[in-house]
């Protein structure tokens, strides 16, 4: 059965590109209004009209790392239909390089990205949730917010940040009708590889053939709605392959994703 999001109003960053762009089209076909965030205007426009009900999708550029106007940004995006029910936390860049050749600032701009921008965004979202008495944070994590491999230092950090911060949240507002979950992505076919950052602040620029070979963009979105609409806490999405494996041995057997590790580093 498809999930049916009718008239509910959703937020998604990283709206642009890959699986934020896969689950406007999902959520659209589902009946959703849509608010599409990431910084290049014309990718989003692309996307919108792509969408299948176009008139319900509106555009709302921002820069994830500009965290000074991310507080304007979330009083706008309310403003797009009078208020938002579900937020879908997706925006973001991995990172390819090792912890030895890293630059700080790396490091920096990584968490600041990835993790801080998802806070200042939900902590100026969450006085909107709970006057309502409702809302769905949805948070993009990584089978790296589980387990880490090489190569992944700044990325896998940001990612495991926030499994405490939204699990503390979850534990804080759940009584008020206010649920979250978390998404741990393995390989998805999209430019996540390409756009990741190196040790001195380059795109690799390649496709790496574990994401080459991951499960399609749209097949993710599937999987995504299922879980939100079932309000899951936390939720592997992918195919069922090395990244799900490693996730149950790191639980289990964590000795053996060491001794394996190299194996799983992007090639
Ligand atoms: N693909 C995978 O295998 C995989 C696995 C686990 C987790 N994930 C997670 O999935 C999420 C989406 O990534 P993806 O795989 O779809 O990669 P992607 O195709 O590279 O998409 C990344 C998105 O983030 C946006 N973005 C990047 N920097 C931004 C900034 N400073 N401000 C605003 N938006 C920004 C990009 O839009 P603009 O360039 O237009 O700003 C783009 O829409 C990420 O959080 C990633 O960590 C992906």
């Amino acid at each position: 059965m498809s999930e049916n999001f009718n008239d509910k109003v959703i937020w998604i960053t990283g709206a642009s590109s890959g699986i934020g762009e896969a689950l406007a089209y999902a959520f659209s076909t589902a009946g959703a209004k849509l608010i599409l965030s990431s910084r290049r205007v014309e990718e989003l426009e692309r996307v919108r009209n792509t969408c299948s009900n176009v008139e319900q999708v509106k555009i709302l550029p921002l820069d994830l790392l500009d965290a000074s106007s991310l507080g304007a940004r979330t009083a706008a995006a309310i403003a797009c239909f009078g208020h938002i029910d579900i937020m879908i936390h997706n925006g973001g860049i991995s990172q390819r390089s090792l912890i030895i050749e890293t630059d700080i600032e790396i490091h920096r701009k990584v968490m600041e990205l990835d993790y801080f921008s998802y806070i200042i965004i939900t902590k100026a979202l969450l006085p909107h949730f709970v006057q309502r008495k409702s809302g769905h944070f949805v948070v993009m994590s990584s089978v790296m917010g589980k387990i880490g491999t090489p190569m992944r230092s700044a990325y896998a950090a940001a990612k495991h940040a926030l499994h405490g911060y939204f699990d503390c949240l979850r534990a804080e507002v759940s009584p008020m009708n206010i649920k979250v979950t978390l998404l741990t992505p393995g390989y998805i076919q999209t430019n996540v590889a390409r756009n990741a950052v190196t040790k001195d602040g380059k795109p690799l620029g390649i496709v790496s053939q574990n994401i080459a070979s991951g499960l399609p963009a749209n097949e993710a979105a599937k999987q995504i709605l299922k879980a939100i609409s079932k309000g899951t806490y936390e939720s592997y999405i992918g195919k069922f392959g090395s990244e799900k494996i490693a996730l149950w041995l790191n639980r289990f057997l964590p000795v053996v994703v060491i001794k394996k590790a190299p194996g799983l580093a992007p090639k």
